[in-house]
């Protein structure tokens, strides 16, 4: 008695601080059972690399508030293993710091390990590395690449065991995910498929960590593993077995955008209603994909082209701020589940219809507790239906949450929160009181210009072409092709005003050409497209004459059958209107340099910056290409998150104090597409059904976390390839403005969101 009377003094104690899980996990049809207690979860996906630990938790608070129960990440196993065996768990990569914020905040954890991950991540989350394993082809019945996902995915579950994370052992860890979304592609792999999925399944559930494992997307998961449903909607979902329980583990609440594309919008009223009817219909565990997406730092992203924001449209911005209306709308209806939670658990629903598109699901079991979800599904029409001879009216394509069976306490068509204005305020960079421009108005900027075409000494020359991805394993984003060609004086375009042209194809992604050592054009794949064609009049003078073509990567695949294959770089280069036609130099003597000389030399870090001569000047050349500009700043003032915005400024890769802020490119989405005014909410949403900001950069600010400055003396570097104004560059403050209230019709005003 004293003992037990002991544990519960500790677990008080404890749970000021940490919460006292010390669960066993199991489940049943209806929902997971934590210590023998049934729950309804609403998970929110925060990962950990997309944000820094400074905001880690700021995040999880915000969720907590947001009425979250469970944070939910992928592990990023290529942020992880760097080479074979060399692991990383520093800084954004500190697994272990991540999960010990969940478990003190008082919250959950799934772990989806994956290690295979898709995420819009590099390369699907697998590394480079094992892509040049000899024999090894990816998430497939083959023994390299079962051997190391089996090594990876067994380091990561002792790091958790060691450190106590799992729900047994009092941790916060309820969940774990083996691979990701195989379903979908099972039909590439052929006859490997099938082994290899009872192997995932078999492998994962013999690490002995205690608690279920899933698997997304996969109607075949093996028992005991529980295969789960991602999509916008999954309230018809069923899982493969009578005996596992309805998981949702991606809601996506917004999209992902890709450079060059217009900017995908999901109505939180859509997104409440997807909730509202997975609840109803029997779910108990939902997760939202992304509830806060943040940043792809770095070379993070996938792709290719997939921006370095990876925002979500979730309701936590990019920015760590709660996005309102979305957030307040969906912590509203978080509370309505919670209110029905005990009816909902404690039996099955009864479905009643209330019209041709309306119905009600009720879980009423005689006893004193109650609940009813009224839905209706048209999605053009408002309806009044009668439920136990009371009349209610149900906007279109909305739920209403009854708990008590009676009364009304949300609607998702109804946003009773806040929306805020929020707004980007630039301010100028200012010299930090450190830097030798001490007292100087004007900005010192130092400059270094690449060579445009081979540096130092070249890397290999071949007849014809390399691929891509093949020679820089993904080290850098850059592959210098270079080759020569005599022009003779005779040439007839040398005497009249015309020129010639060049052509040229590439897998992908991007380039630029330059013909000696001056930008001709560029060109790049968009979308999930990546080959594409470049073709521009060129300059040549008699004689000798350097083609110099810089191939770029913007974000290495990240999914498909497959994917790990997929090529880039050039297939065909040919120059048109010579006296002899066309001179096809596919076959030519190319000379190849992986990477960029700063690159090469870490300029951007802050023990490599004096490894070249920089040029000082207050009034940096415009639009020079290739160009490495250094600039030491104070931060921008106040405590605002900041961006940095790019919008003068050609395409290329930014860094603060050696942090790798990620590539920036503010490349327009067409002005002659479509986009909408207002989003109508009602009806299927698809990602292409509310799009904004034709003809604007798809991105324009990037995300510079607050820690990352020093109180003065910050090294800003950037790397420019095609050319831009460095002088235009500001940080932006990002500032809510403004909050108004939208008073809806039926319910009081909600909370305010938390002011940070
Ligand atoms: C899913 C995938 C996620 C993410 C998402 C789109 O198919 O499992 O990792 O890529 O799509 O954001």
């Amino acid at each position: 008695m004293k003992i037990f009377l002991l544990f519960l003094l500790f677990c008080f104690f404890t749970s000021l601080f940490n919460s006292c899980f010390a669960g066993n996990v199991t489940y049943d049809r209806r929902s997971l059972i934590i210590d023998g207690q049934r729950k309804l979860l609403i998970s929110a996906a925060i990962h950990y690399p997309r944000s820094v630990p400074a905001m880690w938790p700021g995040l999880v608070q915000t969720a907590k508030e947001g009425g979250v129960d469970v944070i939910e990440s992928y592990v990023f196993w290529n942020g992880h293993e760097l080479s074979p065996g060399k692991y990383n768990f520093e800084g954004r990569y500190d697994l272990v710091k991540f999960v010990k914020i969940v478990q003190q905040a008082g919250m959950y954890m799934i772990l989806r390990i994956g290690p295979f991950v898709a995420a819009e991540w590099n390369f699907g989350g697998v590394p480079a590395w094992l892509h040049y394993v000899p024999g090894t082809v990816f998430r497939t019945d083959n023994e390299p690449f079962k051997y190391y996902m089996r090594n990876f995915t067994t380091f990561i579950v002792n790091l958790m065991k060691q450190e106590k994370l799992f729900a047994p052992q009092g941790g916060p860890i309820i969940l774990a995910q083996v691979e990701n979304e195989y379903g979908y592609y099972e039909k590439f792999y052929g006859e490997g498929a099938k082994r290899y999925v009872t192997w995932a399944a078999r492998m994962a559930v013999s690490q002995n960590n205690g608690v279920p494992w899933i698997m997304c997307q996969q109607d075949d998961a093996p028992e005991p593993v529980i295969n789960t449903c991602n999509s916008f909607y999954c309230d018809q979902f069923t899982p493969n077995s009578p005996n596992k329980p309805k998981i949702w583990t991606e809601n996506w609440p917004g999209w992902f955008k890709t450079f060059g594309a217009r900017d995908p919008h999901r109505p939180a009223e859509d997104v409440a209603f997807s909730v509202a009817r997975f609840f109803q219909k029997g779910g108990s565990v939902h997760n939202y994909y992304m509830y806060h997406g943040g940043t792809n730092f770095g070379r993070t992203s996938g792709g290719p082209f997939i921006t370095t924001s990876y925002d979500y449209e979730a309701p936590i911005d990019e920015y760590g701020l709660p996005r309102l209306p979305k957030w307040g709308h969906l912590k509203e209806l978080h509370k309505a589940i919670k209110l029905s939670e005990h009816a909902l658990l404690k039996s099955e629903p009864t479905t009643l219809s209330l019209g041709p598109s309306q119905e009600a699901d009720v879980y009423d079991d005689g006893s004193e507790v109650c609940a009813a979800f009224l839905a209706n599904l048209d999605d053009k029409t408002d309806k009044n239906v009668v439920f136990r001879n009371v009349s209610y009216h149900l906007p279109s394509w909305s739920v209403s949450i009854l708990p008590d069976c009676k009364n009304v306490v949300f609607n998702t068509a109804k946003v009773g929160s806040q929306a805020s204005l929020v707004e980007m305020m630039p301010e100028e960079l200012m010299p930090s009181v450190t830097s030798p421009s001490k007292g100087l108005k004007a900005l010192k900027w130092d400059v270094f210009v690449e060579n445009a075409g081979i540096w130092g000494v070249a890397d290999f020359a071949k007849n014809g072409f390399v691929d891509h991805i093949n020679t820089t394993k993904d080290t850098t984003d850059y592959l210098w092709y270079t080759t020569s060609i005599i022009v003779g004086e005779n040439e007839e375009f040398l005497k009249k005003a015309g020129r010639p042209v060049l052509l040229i194809e590439s897998k992908g992604h991007a380039l630029h050409a330059f013909v000696n050592q001056e930008l001709q054009g560029s060109a790049s794949g968009s979308g999930s497209h990546s080959p594409f064609k470049f073709e521009s009049p060129i300059s040549l003078k008699a004689g000798k004459n350097e083609i110099a073509l810089l191939s770029m990567t913007v974000g290495l695949q990240n999914a498909g059958g497959l994917y790990e294959w997929v090529g880039a770089g050039l297939t065909s280069v040919k120059i048109e209107g010579l006296n002899n036609g066309t001179m096809d130099l596919s076959m030519s003597r190319w000379t190849y340099k992986i990477g960029l000389q700063g690159e090469n030399l870490s300029i951007y870090k802050p023990d490599g910056l004096n490894s070249i001569n920089w040029v000082s000047t207050s009034e940096p050349q415009k639009n020079q290409p290739l160009t490495w500009y250094k600039v030491v700043v104070d931060p921008p003032s106040g405590d605002e998150p900041v961006g940095l915005d790019m919008i003068h400024m050609g395409k290329g890769l930014a860094w603060l104090n050696g942090e790798e802020i990620g590539r920036y490119w503010p490349i327009k989405s067409s002005e002659h597409e479509k986009c909408v005014e207002e989003c109508d909410y009602r009806g299927k949403f698809f990602p292409d059904k509310c799009l904004t900001g034709c003809g604007e950069p798809t991105q324009r600010w990037y995300h510079v976390p607050r820690s990352w400055f020093k109180p003065s003396g910050n090294i800003l570097v950037i790397f420019e390839e095609k050319g831009g104004d460095p002088t235009k560059i500001t940080f932006s403050k990002r500032k809510i403005s403004g909050l108004c209230s939208l008073i809806a019709e039926d319910f009081p005003m909600v909370d305010q969101a938390p002011v940070r």
